[in-house]
Parts: C-alpha cells; sequence; structure tokens
C-alpha cells in the first residue's frame, strides 16, 4: 500500500464533524498528523472536548487534539445548538474525555507542521469556520505554496444557504476567513450544500450504522437520530444532510463526486448576502479558477464507504 495521506482535520464538532472524524479513523489511507478544534456549531471550549470524546471513542487517544480560534476574525461568533444541542454532540452519551488538550496554539500547530512537513504532502481538511487557516495563513504566508491541497465543506449555490437565504454555515461564521482562503491560491475542492443535502441519513442508513453493534455504530446512529430531527423538520426529507463526512470521502474515493473548477468568491460586504460563496458556474466572468466545486454524489456509495469504514473501529 502506498504511504497513507497526511492530514490536518479543522473542526467545530458538531455530529456530522464526529461522523468524518470517525471515518478518517477508520481509513488505513489516512494518517491524521493532528486535530486542530475551532469555534463554530458551539465554542471552542465544547468542539475541542468533543474532538477528543470522538478519538476516545473510536480508541484512539493518541491522536493530537490542539485549540484554535475562539471567534471569528471579524464577527461576533454564531453557534448552531439548536442543530447540535448544547454540547455539540448531543445524542449518544459520551464519557467526559480523560486525554490531554495539547498545549500548543492550533494555528502555531498548523504553520509548524506544514513548515516541518516535506512541502506538498499535507492536505487540509477544513470542517467548519476557516478561522484557525486563515489565520495560520496571515501568520506564516509561507505555509501557503507548501500545503498539498484544502478540502473543505462549505458554501453552497444552487441551494442557496442554510443559515440564510444566501450563506451557508461554516462560511457564514467566518466570511472574513473563507474570503483569505478562496483568494490564497492553494487548490481548493469545495463540498457545499449542493453536494451534502443530497446524503441524507434515511432511517435505513441510520439503521445501517446501528445494526453494526458496536460502541462507534451505535453511538453514530444516536448522534444522527438527534442531528437529523432539526433538518427533517426545516426541509420535510427522511434524514439530514450528512455534511462534514463527504470531504473525508473524496480523499478516498474521489470517484464519488462530480464537479467543476470555476472562480469562487466570498460575500464579505452586503449583510444581506453575508457569507455567500459567489460561484462562477457558468463562466461568466474573468476570474481565475480557485475552485473544484463539487455538485453531485453518489450517495449510495458514499453511505456504503461510511458503513465499511466505521465498521472497522
Ligand atoms: C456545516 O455547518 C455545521 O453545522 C456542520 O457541522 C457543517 O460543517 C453545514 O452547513
Ligand atoms: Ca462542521
Amino acid at each position: 500500500m502506498p504511504q497513507p495521506r497526511k492530514i490536518i482535520i479543522d473542526t467545530d464538532p458538531g455530529q456530522d464533524d464526529a461522523v468524518a472524524i470517525l471515518l478518517a479513523l477508520g481509513s488505513p489511507e489516512l494518517d491524521i498528523v493532528g486535530i486542530s478544534a475551532v469555534a463554530g456549531n458551539v465554542p471552542l471550549k465544547l468542539t475541542e472536548k468533543n474532538a477528543r470524546k470522538i478519538c476516545e471513542l473510536a480508541g484512539r487517544p493518541d491522536i493530537k487534539v490542539y485549540a484554535g480560534a475562539i471567534r471569528p476574525l471579524v464577527r461576533q461568533l454564531v453557534t448552531a445548538e439548536e442543530v447540535h444541542g448544547q454540547t455539540g454532540l448531543n445524542g449518544p452519551q459520551l464519557p467526559e474525555p480523560v486525554m490531554k488538550l495539547q498545549d500548543q496554539y492550533a494555528v502555531d500547530f498548523i504553520v509548524e507542521t506544514l513548515m516541518r512537513e516535506e512541502s506538498g504532502t499535507i492536505t487540509l481538511c477544513p470542517l467548519g469556520p476557516l478561522t484557525n487557516i486563515a489565520l495560520a495563513l496571515i501568520r506564516e504566508p509561507r505555509i501557503a505554496p507548501r500545503i498539498k491541497e484544502i478540502v473543505l465543506m462549505g458554501g453552497g449555490y444552487f441551494e442557496g444557504g442554510n443559515v440564510t437565504p444566501a450563506a451557508e454555515f461554516n462560511i457564514y461564521v467566518d466570511p472574513h476567513a473563507a474570503d483569505v482562503v478562496f483568494r490564497s491560491g492553494i487548490p481548493i475542492v469545495m463540498m457545499p450544500l449542493d453536494v451534502t443535502h443530497k446524503a441524507l441519513t434515511t432511517t435505513q442508513r441510520t439503521q445501517a450504522f446501528r445494526k453494526l453493534g458496536t460502541k462507534v455504530g451505535i453511538a453514530t446512529a444516536d448522534m444522527l437520530e438527534f442531528f437529523e430531527r432539526y433538518d427533517e423538520g426545516k426541509y420535510g426529507t427522511d434524514g439530514g444532510p450528512l455534511h462534514d463526512p463527504c470531504v473525508i470521502a473524496y480523499l478516498l474515493k474521489p470517484e464519488l463526486f462530480k464537479g467543476r473548477h470555476c472562480n469562487v468568491t466570498v460575500e464579505t460586504a452586503s449583510e444581506l448576502t453575508m457569507g455567500m460563496t459567489v460561484v462562477d458556474w457558468w463562466g461568466v466572468t474573468k476570474r481565475e479558477k480557485n475552485a473544484m466545486v463539487m455538485r453531485d454524489i453518489d450517495h449510495d456509495g458514499f453511505f456504503a464507504l461510511l458503513v465499511e469504514r466505521l465498521g472497522r473501529l
């Protein structure tokens, strides 16, 4: 087998972030160099703790978890307890983590890792607001050409937004950070709502996790049953969109996704459309193509991959 691909997961768990972390932990093709937590779905104190809970659930207390930005670059923090519950991980009863949080600031960890490891070998996987990534790029611009790729969950175009009519949550929470990242020149793969709204946690799919009969399988089903109730009410669907695992699934099986390379610009001025990802899908501007914007997913293949990999934990 080739060398596992080195990734840093930047995250705000969040049940769907948790499933993304579990998918990475169940996949030998990936080497998680570290997990950096950011404020988003819930405040930082909870997201860093939730990341540790998930590592312990998977029997991996050796994974290094770092705490990063406590708030967005410019705007006030907006959280999403109505979706994820007060802890961010409502659903299963997970014990308080025993593994320690790393002392190093997540932004320093990202910079140091990129400057130390061979150039072009580290992939960043942001699953929350892009604050930590933007701060790292501002602190040490020399990291930009050393990053292999950024595969992120965020934005929406044809589907519109999920937190305002125009904006998706991760980009809305820190649009200025997103702007820094999309202007960085780093190769970006974007998993917007256009993809994730097609990856629904139907009853049958949630049951498939439960039927694994393992601690991870049962906890995952409990997380998803809590998480989906909000979106089922909102969208009138059986199940909710399983956003963040799309990022990790892409690293494992890119053929599950289809999209187009185009320009993406982030709205940071208008309050009405704040955080909108303006995708030049039809190439009507001369703006440089800066992201592979995904639009379609083989959702059955995606869930089959998830069940198989979580079943290994
Ligand atoms: C994104 O926002 C969060 O609520 C989810 O974890 C996901 O990263 C979807 O808009
Ligand atoms: Ca997230």
